[in-house]
């Protein structure tokens, strides 16, 4: 039976909503007195808080508990207490219970219960929590303490989109969005804490809706946060690309001129398929929109190739329109059948060799894009917030307005915003030079 333990470690995987997630469950632990370590082979608890949109991220699980063991022993050390959170463990808690024999198995719904799960383990009870109990975890949660410059708040979660490929509908489970009053209040002390950005997360963030009031009612209200410089939210879907949240982009200053919009893919038979629910057409005609508004907006998005049946046709349509959006950047993915998801019964699948072709012609498209939206950027002045040192003597490191990351030689501190010109472009980032502020 595993004793008590003193410390622990968390290490997350997948999408931002699960960082946020990770931090929440730390602040938990550090509540109970437990000591938070950067070292997971030091650490008497790992904390797995894993993913489970894709299968290398489910196998991930596994073989990172298989490791987690083996260093222990190689160490002469106790085994770790496991506990495995996130999707996967809502997933398939069970099984992980079987096949890995882990400690502790917790939901996203529920980690609030976290610290009485380790108890219960700790005193030999099997301790698996996987409810889904809409949004309460958030009012046991402890208060924010201390955070970075940037920080992440969950302000909705879960799916009703029901897209054929995809898991999140029945990990996450349905749309759902915290009240407004509590946003405002965990922004505030997040600002109190230390942040100048914080990006607002949900699987659909921009379908938030309090009595039909919308995101950007929330971002007019978080924008007059004294202290506040920069919103930013994730991930959106199209069909919830509402005209006020669009206007916001235009008359809202500390709304960053970011817009990560998945498409999916460009042929509108796969995007029927894939129960998106948008066509190709009224995807480009929402981006001509939110341009009129936002005129030097910086797109981003996701795809799937090797969706089952898409043909060779049908994937230089995605490669199209690509080339008609010009993302800024863009994550890009090979279809992984998930089991229980409606696609994952369709017949067709893309053989692995024309998948790996496909996934390699669209990253260098998107590739090329990046380097080119980075280019276009040189000879513009903007400010950036510098997030932590660089490798090199008195670089630091920080954000543009458009999520580049920039560095820049200079005598600042973290969470200072500094007025720069942006003067080379390299393949994942870009160097600018602080403008002196002429004197009045
Ligand atoms: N296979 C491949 N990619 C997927 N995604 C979601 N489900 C799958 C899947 N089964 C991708 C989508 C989504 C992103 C978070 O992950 O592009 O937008
Ligand atoms: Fe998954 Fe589609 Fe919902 Fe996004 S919109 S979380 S891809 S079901």
């Amino acid at each position: 039976m595993p004793a008590k333990p003193q410390t622990f470690h968390v290490k997350s995987f997948g999408c931002q909503m699960n960082v946020y997630d990770g931090e929440r469950m730390a602040e938990l632990m550090a509540a109970e007195g437990m000591i938070a370590t950067d070292d997971a082979a030091a650490a008497d608890l790992v904390v797995l808080n894993t993913c489970h949109i894709r299968e290398k991220a489910t196998e991930k699980v596994y073989s990172d508990i298989g490791r987690l063991r083996k260093t222990a022993r190689g160490l002469g050390r106790a085994e770790p207490m496991i506990a495995v959170a996130g999707c996967v463990a809502q997933a398939e808690g069970e099984e992980i219970v079987a096949r890995a024999k882990v400690d502790v198995v917790v939901g996203p719904q529920a980690y609030h219960n976290l610290p009485k799960l380790v108890s219960d383990a700790a005193a030999g009870t099997p301790a698996l929590d996987t409810d889904m109990p809409p949004l309460s975890k958030f009012g046991r949660l402890p208060a924010r303490r201390r955070v970075g410059p940037t920080a992440f708040l969950t302000v909705q979660e879960g799916c009703d989109k029901f897209c054929t490929y995809c898991v999140v509908p029945y990990t996450r489970g349905a749309e759902i969005s915290r009240p407004f009053d509590a946003i405002v209040d965990e922004a505030t002390a997040l600002v109190d804490a230390g942040a100048r950005e914080i990006t607002l997360l949900g699987q659909n963030v921009n379908a938030w809706d309090e009595d039909g009031r919308g995101l950007h009612d929330l971002i007019v209200a978080l924008d007059r946060i004294p202290g506040l410089a920069r919103i930013r939210y994730t991930t959106s879907h199209p069909n919830d690309m509402r005209q006020g949240l669009i206007d916001a982009h235009r008359d809202v200053e500390s709304l960053m001129p970011f817009l990560h919009l998945p498409v999916q893919a460009g042929s509108d038979r796969v995007l029927r398929a894939m129960n998106r629910s948008h066509t190709r057409d009224s995807y480009l005609r929402l981006l001509d929109t939110i341009r009129a508004a936002r005129p030097d907006i910086a797109l981003s998005g996701d795809f799937i190739v090797g969706f089952p049946g898409e043909t060779d046709a049908e994937f230089e349509e995605t490669l199209s329109l690509v080339d008609a959006v010009g993302y800024a950047q863009a994550f890009s993915f090979k279809y992984s059948p998930r089991p229980g998801t409606p696609a994952a019964d369709l017949d067709g699948a893309v053989p692995a060799a024309v998948m790996d072709e496909r996934l390699q012609r669209l990253q260098a498209a998107l590739n090329r894009d990046q380097q080119a939206f980075n280019k276009a950027s040189v000879g513009k002045s903007c400010d950036v917030l510098i997030e932590r040192r660089g490798k090199l003597p008195g670089q630091m490191l920080g954000k543009s307005p458009w999520l580049q990351s920039v560095h820049l030689v200079g005598d600042h501190a973290i969470g200072d915003l500094v007025r720069v010109e942006l003067i080379h472009a390299g393949p994942n980032s870009l160097s600018g030079r602080e403008k002196t502020p002429v004197a009045a």
